[in-house]
């Protein structure tokens, strides 16, 4: 049967949404953006014969916010796939799920590469959170190498508002339905980085945590990462009550729902 003129209308929009989406720091609860009504950059690529520009309407009051759930990106993906359009790089190789049971390992020997010792993650604590909290232990898997992990950012749920260095050690504080999640690490292997791979981990379980209500994450993290987190659209909370291997850290938090 034939598709309606509507129904098309509606597959094309959220194919347009997805593939317009991008980053911007004003007006979003983190700083990712879907669309922004219209994108006019694509407007203006299109031939000036083919548009009729109304002279007294401005850009700037045009703009409406709207993000894509998940959801709405599975199902963008598959229109893509369906027209034959190709997604965003990082879409096309990268798949983003949640962790197995039988990654653990895998898992730990990224953190052992990722971190020094004093800050890493020990493969027990790994594991202990992969079976508390799986569902908050989001992977980056390569498509293009046999199924390898290339990052993966983890946490715990807790119903506490500040961070305190006993959730990096007891995963027994996990509550699932908890308010607030605690971020406990972010890692991308040296060879995936600087491909926007980590903001996308990030992106990603803001997007998901957001969906099932969560009302806050929250991290700590060394000064030196305090503007990239800002980018992502956390903000500083300043010097975090915390010692972890001996340094200071920066607690940083994102509001997902008020
Ligand atoms: C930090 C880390 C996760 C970044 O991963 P990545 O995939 O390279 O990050 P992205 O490519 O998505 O970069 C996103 C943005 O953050 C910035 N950024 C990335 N790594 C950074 C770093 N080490 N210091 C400061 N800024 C950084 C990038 O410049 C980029 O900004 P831009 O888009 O304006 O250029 C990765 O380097 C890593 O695993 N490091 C070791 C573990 C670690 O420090 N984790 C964070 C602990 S709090």
């Amino acid at each position: 049967m034939s598709r309606t003129r509507e129904e098309v209308i509606d597959e094309l929009t959220l194919a347009l949404l997805y593939l317009t989406r991008f980053n911007d720091s004003e007006g979003s609860p983190f700083n990712e953006m879907a669309w922004k009504n219209y994108d006019f950059d694509a407007i203006d690529r299109l031939d000036k014969e083919d548009l009729i520009i109304d002279p007294k309407r401005r850009r700037d009051g045009a703009y409406k916010y709207a993000y894509l759930t998940e959801k709405g990106r599975e199902k963008a993906r598959k229109l893509l796939e369906k027209y034959d359009v190709e997604d965003y790089p990082l879409y096309e190789r990268f798949d983003f799920r949640t962790v197995k049971p039988e990654e653990a390992e895998a898992v730990a020997k990224i953190e052992q590469i990722c971190f020094p010792p004093n800050e890493a993650c020990t493969p027990e604590r790994i594991k202990e959170r992969i079976d508390v909290a799986s569902d908050l232990f989001l992977v980056a898997i390569d498509r293009e190498n046999d199924g390898k992990i290339a990052g993966f950012l983890n946490g715990i749920a807790t119903d506490e508002y500040a961070f305190r260095d006993e959730f990096f050690t007891d995963a027994g504080l996990h509550k699932d339905y908890g308010k607030n999640v605690m971020i406990l690490g972010l890692d991308v292997l040296p060879e995936y980085r600087k491909q926007g791979l980590g903001r996308e981990l990030v992106y990603n379980y803001c997007r998901k945590e957001q969906a099932r209500g969560r009302k806050r994450l929250v991290l700590t993290c060394l000064q030196n990462k305090v503007k990239m987190y800002t980018k992502f659209g956390f903000i500083d909370r300043g010097e975090a009550d915390s010692t972890w291997g001996g340094e200071k850290w920066h607690e940083m938090d994102i509001t997902l729902n008020i």
